[in-house]
């Protein structure tokens, strides 16, 4: 893995792992081969593990196409995105104009500027479409916000050199994921309390189906040989999907910065569920052949 200036997270993303990210690393799998990270947001633990020099062969995807081509265009043509926001003023004028275009018709280094640019000017780094896809986050309170952070633009081009990157949903990513991989899902939050589903979902557009879909990708996996890490909310139904034997639930603090209503700023708890094929008797062994369900918060 290349020496020179460390890579980290370029967006600020909703449900960003920064803060669980030591908790995450210390249930990390001894070992593994390929790393996937099909819900990439803005890529917290793959860039930790690069700094740490953890991988080998990643890959990377989501079902964001903005953020999937922006990935894209820093890996193949940073240079022309470090050209291009670095000609773009800090204005409320230049955001909503730049807001109304439409990326679509942009060549890629530009629909990546625009998307950086939007995400480290706009409002608390929100990203949110309205029914016709447009972006509608209205313009930030940032004095002067750093949008064009060369160097880290360029750590994380060069970490992403090699790198497979998708815009794909989660089932179709790790479709090749074989014994010995390690897949880090990390899906939108199933909402806490019954009335924070509706606008949750749609939100998210991730419902209850999809987590159980995903819950079941998940044993697919396990029964390959394949690590399994997964973070979500501390909610009863992600509780219940993974009370079956091949997982292994841990209940971990988190401070998310950004919730489901808006900024707010929380003291909550999430969940860290993990299965290794090869390694469950160690864990057994730790927590108790009962203990199917650890709280680590008292
Ligand atoms: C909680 S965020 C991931 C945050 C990320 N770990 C980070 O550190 O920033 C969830 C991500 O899942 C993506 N997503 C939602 N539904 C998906 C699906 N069906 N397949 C793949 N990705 C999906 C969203 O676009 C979003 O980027």
């Amino acid at each position: 893995m290349a020496n020179g200036p460390v890579p980290r997270p370029f967006l600020k993303w909703a449900g960003g792992k920064t803060q669980l990210i030591s908790e995450l690393i210390a249930r990390m799998p001894k070992q593994f081969s390929r790393y996937y990270e099909p819900f990439l947001g803005g890529g917290a633990l793959f860039f930790s593990l690069y700094r740490s020099q953890k991988i080998r062969l990643a890959f990377l995807s989501d079902l964001n196409a903005e953020l999937i081509d922006t990935y894209l265009a820093i890996r193949d043509y940073v240079d022309d995105v470090i050209a291009i926001l670095s000609q773009y003023p800090h204005s409320k004028e230049f955001y909503y104009d730049l807001r109304i275009r439409d990326p679509w018709k942009m060549p890629l280094p530009e629909r990546a500027a625009r998307m950086i640019y939007l995400n480290k000017t706009g409002y608390n780094g929100l990203y949110r479409v309205n029914r016709q896809g447009k972006f509608n986050v209205p313009f930030g309170r940032y004095k002067s916000p750093r949008y064009c952070d060369r160097e880290n633009l360029k750590a994380v081009s060069n970490a992403l050199q090699g790198v497979s990157i998708k815009c794909v949903p989660f089932e179709k990513a790790v479709e090749q994921a074989d014994e010995g991989d390690w897949v880090y899902f990390d899906p939108p939050y199933a909402p806490l309390s019954q009335t924070s589903n509706f606008t949750s979902y749609h939100a998210t557009g991730f419902s209850p189906e999809d987590q159980k879909r995903l819950r079941d990708v998940c044993l697919s996996l396990t029964a390959k040989g394949v690590h399994i890490t997964l973070s979500n909310s501390n909610a009863k139904l992600i509780r219940e999907l993974y009370s079956i034997p091949s997982f292994f639930i841990s209940e971990v603090p988190a401070n998310r910065a950004i919730n489901s209503n808006g900024n707010r700023r929380s003291k909550i708890t999430e969940l860290i569920i993990t299965a290794y094929p090869q390694e469950q008797p160690t864990q057994l062994r730790l927590f108790g052949n009962t203990a199917r369900y650890a709280s680590e918060t008292t």
